[in-house]
């Protein structure tokens, strides 16, 4: 008798005949599946989150509007941490991003479009039964369906990992978070099978099953993917099995919106050749990806930016972190005023008005008529990131190039952060093993 087709037979009764309860943990521990020590390697395809129907202009305008909002969640976000999360009444999330990746939760799998997003840390999707759900193009996660799906228990270190001390544990873990725009998600912290990529199933992540969302800030999506650095994100959570890192490149804001940037986990995410600087991890806000930013040098000469702009300092103000939710560059003022002078007595040409971008500094010419100065991010340890021409100034329209960076009060409490413009057309790995960055020039799409 051949064993591997009777069990072939039954798991096909499983699937045809749904009402029959087949216990498909036992039934699947039969394959070889990978065995939760092995290391994975996972590739995701991402999508930048936009809006097909809109002009590069159009599409343009709405990303820097979308960074002055982020701008404000990280400030929010920042100033709770850095007051302390106990007198806060609901703790704050950024909980939002530029990109989309999809992901299946539960066995058998029900998959959604996930905001990713290295500014938060937590995995949430929205959960039947609703109690307030927004509208999101595949059905909604019901976790009765579901034969993986266990809540987290109170006391569990995941548990206390969400700050939530208002909402207690009873009678097992949940969460409430708020997004600085008034949009928030709550409901039950539970232990999934997550599918990621082509065949990647991790069994036992924790996520947030949001029976009550509200907001405008999730439309395009049915949850988030936290890869933020703290204990609930999918990185931290994939651990060892990921190797501790992931990486990605980012394709043009102005590439066709149908072409995708990939995102790698664990094995794949590796890089030859490549720069490597030292990350720095705040015990304050211990989300963000913090960068050691020492200088900035335009056509090789440093601009004189005053001693301890970029500092992260102990209680939890100034740095740099970065990030791939935020579109746009922003520098603490007294960094961006000297580059600003800088750029302008570089470019022999009158700046014109380009409030309509949102943008502060604009000209009415085309990359390829201007000679555009080279702009290069110091980083410690002598690491140079040098930005070219695409990833300093865009191509508004024909006849309006601006630079795709902005000024940012100083003394405010949160960080300066290096966006996704200038990070398009780099392989950059994020390596929580090693405590660093990685990054190098690359072609995305032939990844
Ligand atoms: C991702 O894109 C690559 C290259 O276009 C393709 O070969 C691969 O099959 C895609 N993977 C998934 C999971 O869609």
């Amino acid at each position: 008798m051949d064993c591997s087709k009777l069990l072939g037979f039954v798991v096909l009764i499983c699937f045809t005949i749904p009402m029959i309860s087949c216990s498909s943990d036992r039934l699947f521990s039969a394959w070889p599946k990978s065995s939760s020590d092995e290391s994975i390697k996972i590739r995701v395809n991402m999508t930048r989150r936009s809006e097909r129907e809109l002009s590069i202009p159009e599409r343009l305008r709405s990303a820097v509007d979308r960074s002055k909002e982020r701008m404000k969640k990280i400030e929010a976000f920042a100033k709770q941490k850095i007051r302390g999360q106990l007198d806060a009444e609901t703790p704050v999330e950024v909980g939002d991003g530029e990109f989309l990746m999809s992901v299946a939760v539960g066995t058998p799998p029900v998959s959604f479009e996930a905001i990713v997003d290295t500014g938060s840390d937590l995995i949430w999707t929205q959960c039947k039964p609703c109690q307030n759900c927004y509208t999101q193009p595949t059905p909604i996660f019901d976790p009765s369906k579901s034969s993986t799906f266990s809540r987290v228990p109170c006391g569990a270190p995941l548990c206390d990992a969400l700050g939530n001390t208002q909402t207690g544990c009873k009678p097992h873990c949940t969460f409430m978070y708020e997004y600085g725009d008034g949009s928030f998600t709550s409901g039950d912290l539970a232990f999934e099978t997550l599918s990621i990529g082509s065949d990647s199933e991790v069994a036992g992540i924790a996520f947030g099953c949001g029976n009550h969302n509200e907001g405008q800030g999730f439309s395009q999506g049915g949850g988030l993917v936290g890869l933020g650095r703290g204990d609930l994100s999918l990185i931290s959570q994939l651990g060892s099995k990921a190797e501790n890192k992931f990486s990605y490149c980012l394709l043009s804001i102005t590439d066709s919106s149908s072409q995708t940037s990939p995102l790698f986990f664990g094995e794949g995410a590796s890089l030859s050749g490549a720069k490597t600087m030292p990350l720095i991890k705040s015990s304050i806000i211990p989300t963000f990806w913090y960068i050691p930013i020492t200088g900035i040098t335009l056509n090789g000469k440093a601009l004189d930016i005053p001693p301890g702009t970029f500092d992260l300092q102990s209680d939890g103000n100034g740095g740099m972190i970065i990030d791939s939710g935020t579109t746009i560059t922003y520098l603490d003022e007294p960094a961006y005023s000297p580059m600003k002078k800088a750029i302008q007595s570089a470019i022999d040409l009158t700046p014109v008005d380009g409030s309509s971008t949102g943008l502060d500094l604009c000209y009415g010419t085309s990359s390829s008529d201007v000679i555009l100065p080279t702009l290069v991010f110091n980083f410690k340890g002598g690491v140079d990131y040098e930005l070219p021409a695409d990833n300093v100034f865009i191509q508004i329209s024909e006849n309006l190039l601006c630079l795709a960076m902005l000024g940012k009060p100083s003394g405010n409490g949160f960080p300066s952060i290096f966006g996704n413009i200038q990070q398009q057309n780099f392989h950059i790995l994020y390596d929580n093993a090693h405590n660093t960055l990685s990054f190098k020039p690359a072609k995305c799409d032939s990844l």
